[in-house]
């Protein structure tokens, strides 16, 4: 019988965890607020509430990059205060399943495991499960009778770009962009064009609400710091503008679906012609990326509905249906 078995999508932006015992899930932010002197003060949501506030003595930062876990002592001391909070506690001996991506080094990928095993959580059992298997099943596709399926995840750092056919992966390719890329387009297009400079958090904003105000035929308000003057101002911002800056981190993402098309054997081609792409992750959500992706490939693109939860709801199957359990495995004893 399973007993205290968690799943974890250790996200850049967001860690999503399932508690099989609870049947409930939980996301936060995957952020740490450090204060020099006093250690943790903040973590996950409540610690993104201090990003880009805080002073000089209180760092606030994500310790994972690209993807990959980039500060794994602090990563660490959040798993285990993340574990605490879903378990109330009580964690010993439970089975761990947590999502990983494909194309990055062994070594990196052992890092996940690691992460586990030695965040003093006192794990049972750690499984690993590939990423983008995991979104295939979150997004209810029968990844074990599925021949060629293509999943893109636009995640915040990172966007991976997989073909899936009877439970594995055959081609997986991990790029740079994202919902912090995008925001990053919006904010340099901000500066240069209205010589303002606004936050990571602003940029954010605009992105979210962009589709609605195209709707609306409406501008985006933006606060922020006159770059001359230094001073607090509100600019008006053409949404055209951001539709601008955006188009380039598109045509990355459109161009390499592609690569990866042109790639894929031709017998999964065919299955991919018929069913479409499939297009989750968080970032995906932006204004017209789907429809872009739609008209570059020529394929038809199904969009999740719960985008960003597509990892955690597919592990969540994998822990509480036996039929896909074999599509995750275990990298005990794989050399470092
Ligand atoms: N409605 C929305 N419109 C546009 N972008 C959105 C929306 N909702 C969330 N996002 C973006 O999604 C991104 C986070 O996506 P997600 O949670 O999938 O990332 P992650 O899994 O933490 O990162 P990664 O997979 O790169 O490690 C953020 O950049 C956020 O701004
Ligand atoms: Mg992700």
């Amino acid at each position: 019988m399973l007993n205290n078995v968690f799943g974890i999508d250790l996200g850049t932006s967001t860690i999503c965890i399932y508690n099989h015992d609870k049947k409930s899930f939980f996301h936060e932010k995957n952020m740490i607020a450090i204060d020099k002197r006093a250690g943790v003060i903040a973590y996950g949501d409540s610690a993104y509430e201090m990003y880009e506030k805080a002073p000089d003595n209180i760092k606030v930062t994500y310790p994972l990059s690209n993807g990959v876990i980039a500060d794994i002592h602090n990563m660490q001391t959040l798993l285990k205060l993340f574990i605490t909070d879903v378990s109330g506690g009580s964690f010993k001996n439970a089975t761990y399943y947590i999502a990983i991506p494909t194309d990055v080094t062994e070594v990196e990928k052992r890092a996940f495991y690691d992460l586990i095993e030695e965040s003093n959580l006192k794990a049972r059992k750690i499984f690993v499960v590939d990423k983008a298997v995991a979104d295939a099943i979150g997004l209810g596709i029968d990844v074990k009778n599925s021949q060629g399926v293509m999943i893109v995840d636009v995640g915040f750092n990172t966007t991976e770009i997989s073909i899936i056919s009877l439970g594995g992966i055959v081609i997986s390719k991990m790029i740079k962009s994202g919902g912090m890329r995008f925001d990053d387009a919006i904010r340099n297009a901000v500066k240069k064009e209205y010589r303002l400079y606004i936050g990571a958090k602003s940029a954010e904003k605009i992105k979210m609400d962009l589709e609605m105000l195209k709707e609306q035929h409406s501008p985006a308000t933006v606060y922020g710091r006159d770059v001359a003057s230094g001073l607090p101002m509100e600019r008006s911002v053409d949404t055209k503008l951001i539709d601008g800056a955006l188009q380039e981190y598109f045509d990355v993402i459109i161009d390499n679906v592609k690569v990866i098309l042109e790639r894929t054997p031709p017998e999964l081609s065919a299955d991919i012609y018929k069913n479409g792409l499939y297009l989750t992750g968080g970032g995906s959500l932006v204004s017209d990326l789907g429809l872009q992706l739609a008209r570059g490939t020529g394929l038809k693109v199904n969009l999740a509905e719960e985008a960003g939860k597509s990892v955690i709801q597919g592990i969540a199957e994998i822990i509480r249906n036996k039929r896909f359990r074999s599509v995750a495995y275990t990298i005990e004893g794989m050399g470092k």
